[in-house]
């Protein structure tokens, strides 16, 4: 049969015939400088535990994290944020804004023994109360006010020892400038804020809640987490935060939420963040281990999505596996 050449004009195909032409014209490329890597420190010593939901992903004490980071200088991934798992938990946290508390040590051990590494500390209660919410609890509710003044006393001991950015999560209102403010009235007017802006209120935080022990025992984060259906007060809490002198702002969780980033990437000219989280990962991981799907393939579909939609940063836990492929 003859074939025949229907004329027509354009054809996109065309720039698809070789990877040389695709990559060519790629218009999305990710990088290990676009990647955050999280670490989960726990109180006490020669802990090297696997998070079961989440293979390949450890608890470690301080006296563990060595060989970790040696291999994220390694592959080029020089970016962590911390998230800790302190000895002993209470109603207000103490453990979170105490000097020897278990972010505080770890951030001076890493500072101290890898000047080149970036170290990122999540700024946030939950993991350090014993109720296991974002705050301190007033009438059965975590009070806004009172909490920002803990955040406080977080982050500027976070700051003396050395921390190199802070990364509040816990969506109380005027936490920024609070913590703004804390850190300039100490000196610290250095120290960037990468802001939690617009995080909802996810089941895809099922596996980090078993990775930092931080589950709420009572109720749900609904009263200061978003409702996953809102898209404009998403917008109005970046407003919020950019006011109150956020430097960086971030959408999470990132996969079902591509479109939050695109419209905050439309919104702010200050760098995007999206927290590409534990059950995103925890899925891929599923998926692959039953060999329903290309793992590594789905892994850096879904990075590029991210970065497509309009992050410039992305905190992932497969951080180091996709460096691996980069
Ligand atoms: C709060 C915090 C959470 C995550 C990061 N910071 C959990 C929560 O809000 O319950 C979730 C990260 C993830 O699921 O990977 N400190």
């Amino acid at each position: 049969m003859q074939l025949k050449n229907m004329g027509l004009l354009y054809r996109p195909r065309r720039l698809r015939n070789s990877e040389l032409l695709r990559s060519l014209v790629r218009e999305t490329i990710i990088t290990k400088d676009d990647f955050i890597y999280p670490l989960f420190v726990a109180a006490g010593k020669g802990i090297e535990k696997e998070i079961s939901s989440m293979p390949g992903i450890f608890q470690r004490s301080i006296d563990r994290l060595g060989p970790e980071i040696d291999e994220l200088l390694k592959i080029g991934v020089p970016r962590v944020i911390l998230f800790g798992i302190p000895e002993q938990k209470d109603e207000i946290g103490s453990d979170s804004f105490s000097d020897e508390g278990i972010i505080q040590q770890a951030t001076r051990y890493l500072k101290s023994q890898y000047p080149e590494l970036m170290v990122i500390t999540d700024v946030c209660m939950c993991e350090y109360t014993d109720h296991g919410h974002c705050g301190i609890i007033h009438e059965g509710d975590v009070h806004n006010d009172t909490t920002l003044h803990y955040l406080q006393k977080q982050v500027v001991s976070h700051a003396r020892a050395g921390v190199d950015m802070v990364a509040p999560s816990g969506m109380m209102d005027g936490m920024v400038s609070a913590i703004r403010e804390a850190l300039d009235e100490e000196g610290f007017e250095q120290i960037p804020i990468m802001s939690y802006s617009v995080k909802y209120a996810s089941a895809f935080y099922g596996p980090f809640r078993d990775a930092a022990e931080s589950a709420p025992r009572f109720g749900d984060r609904k009263r200061y987490q978003m409702d996953s259906a809102n898209m404009l007060e998403g917008l109005r809490e970046v407003e919020l935060d950019i006011d109150e002198g956020a430097d960086i702002v971030m959408v999470k969780p990132a996969l079902s939420y591509l479109d939050v980033i695109a419209q905050v990437r439309a919104v702010t000219n200050l760098p995007v963040a999206c927290y590409n989280v534990s059950g995103e990962y925890s899925m891929v991981k599923a998926a692959a281990e039953k060999g329903w799907i290309d793992g590594e393939k789905v892994m850096m579909e879904m990075l590029l999505s991210m970065k497509r939609a309009g992050a410039d940063i992305i905190i992932t836990y497969f951080a180091k596996e996709a460096a691996g492929l980069l």
